[in-house]
């Protein structure tokens, strides 16, 4: 079963003698069909990376190793949440401009995307992101 509590998905894991198992089903444990999987590792300590919101792409990202934070703004919200298990997923929409940042030597973090990669339906400027999703 899961329990969503905001955006933040926590799955139960198929664990027994042998150790740990997760599964990610789209339309299931993740909201949307994924075409994408790419995952951010080896990151240098004090990056900070993302500084962007999407026009369509909704995404979910999970933690496989280690911990990282990620600073999410929807204007005039923000948050800051600790993903640092391999069973949270992260789901954002496409208006959720978001910064990751405070990664472990060991972080895996695994992103599921609902689109191929294009780089136009990429936000990275803030005033262009508050002009498409502000009031
Ligand atoms: P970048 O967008 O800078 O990562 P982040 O926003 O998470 O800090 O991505 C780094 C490089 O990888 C950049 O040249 C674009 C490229 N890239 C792809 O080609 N396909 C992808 O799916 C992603 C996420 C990035």
């Amino acid at each position: 079963m899961q329990t969503i509590i905001s955006k933040l998905v926590n799955m139960e894991s198929l664990g027994d003698e042998r150790g740990q198992l997760t599964v990610l089903e789209e339309n299931k444990h993740i909201p949307f069909e994924f075409k994408r999987v790419f995952y951010i590792y080896g990151t240098i300590s004090g990056v900070r990376r993302g500084f962007h919101a999407h026009y369509k792409t909704r995404q979910a990202l999970i933690c496989v190793s280690g911990n990282c934070k990620v600073h999410l703004d929807n204007i005039g919200r923000t948050e800051e949440i600790i993903l640092e298990s391999p069973n949270t997923i992260l789901i954002l929409e496409p208006n959720d401009w978001h910064e990751m940042y405070d990664f472990s030597p060991d972080c895996v973090l695994l992103v599921l995307a609902s689109h191929l990669y294009d780089s136009e339906d990429y936000i990275r400027d803030y005033d262009k992101f508050v002009e498409v999703y502000g009031e």
